[in-house]
């Protein structure tokens, strides 16, 4: 009889033999910023996350800064949005001031630029708009001078999570002219049209106002094609690749950590979180064990970088010692 039981006796014996570690450092912790002042506001579907005023967001960043974590993933909240998202790219506007605040306040963490214009848009498309159709190589400019604007108020990654074909090279082109050819992008590869980004869309205010975004999000029922997408990612010259929900897509988080040696992040988004926490609070589930699983199978499936909204609770549990 094979013995398997033997190497689960007690917790130092099954600590040593494990095949899979959770490390603060894997983790990424999204953060809103909104204009304004004097602003923590909660996000009714995301308990304990808030929409922070600059003023307000010291208290934050120390919670970052205590945690261990790597660094954190910043969406701007403008207080005017138009139809080609110039607060997006305004060197004034919220998202280059709150890059170059959090700087200043965690050098030692990394500020990632998250990189799309819905959030600036009045219609909340990605992209630009004419008629219904979500405009693709018009739209590339746009981001590039984003990126651009991003990393010169001091954000030292990029990642662009608009979908748009090309993004990564129109990206890449942009920073090199600027002379940022040491900035990484972060690419958000293959990144499904999924329910699991509603409560971010309340966050962000940031949800389309006419259609969906199926026209440039994958289709969820597609595996094969993530791999490609991540695939293309790599070609474009993304330094970093990502899978977008986690729990839902770890097929192909792992078809991807099995075919390619680039760095791997999964974004475990809004949705994921807010189930977690409603399930916990209601008494059904023990929130610290569901979230140590969810995390760990992302690691298990092959990811090296966690963006969670879990990562303060995560990291004060791993530095706890449990
Ligand atoms: C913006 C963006 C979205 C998310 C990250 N960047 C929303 C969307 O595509 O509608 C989702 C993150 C989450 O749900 O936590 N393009
Ligand atoms: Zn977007």
């Amino acid at each position: 009889m094979k013995r398997f039981r033997r190497l689960r006796q007690n917790e130092t014996l099954r600590n040593l033999v494990c095949e899979t570690r959770l490390d603060p450092k894997d983790l990424i912790y999204p953060l809103f910023v909104v204009e304004g002042t004097n602003v923590k506001e909660p996000i009714d579907t995301m308990p304990g996350i808030y929409r922070y005023s600059l003023d307000r967001i010291d208290e934050e960043l120390e919670r970052v800064q205590a945690s261990g974590i790597s660094g954190i993933l910043l969406f701007g909240v403008p207080a005017h949005k138009d139809a080609v998202g110039s607060a997006a790219y305004d060197p004034q506007g919220i998202l280059a001031q709150a890059i170059t605040y959090i700087k200043s306040k965690l050098p030692h963490q990394l500020v990632v630029a998250d990189v799309c214009l819905c959030e600036y848009t009045d219609h909340g498309h990605c992209g630009l708009v004419h008629e219904h159709t979500i405009l693709n190589d018009e739209t590339l400019p746009l981001l590039a001078k984003m990126a651009v604007c991003c990393v010169q108020a001091g954000a030292d990654i990029v990642a662009p999570s608009d979908m748009m074909d090309g993004d990564i090279t129109a990206i890449r082109q942009a920073l090199d002219a600027h002379g940022f050819y040491q900035t990484p992008i972060m690419g958000y590869s293959a990144k499904y049209a999924s329910g699991y980004y509603s409560p971010f869309r309340d966050a962000a205010g940031s949800a389309p106002c006419f259609g969906d975004r199926r026209s440039y999000q994958m289709d969820p029922r597609n595996g094969k094609e993530g791999v490609r997408e991540v695939e293309n990612d790599i070609d474009m010259g993304a330094d970093i690749v990502m899978v977008k929900p986690a729990l839902a897509y770890l097929d192909v988080v792992k078809a991807v950590s099995e075919q390619y040696d680039v760095p791997l992040a999964v974004y475990n988004v809004s949705g994921e979180y807010a189930m977690v926490k409603a399930a916990a609070k209601a008494g059904m589930i023990d929130e610290k064990r569901i979230v140590c699983e969810n995390l760990m199978a992302m690691k298990r499936a092959g990811a090296q970088i966690i963006i969670t909204y879990h990562a303060l609770e995560m990291a004060h549990w791993l530095e706890t010692g449990e």
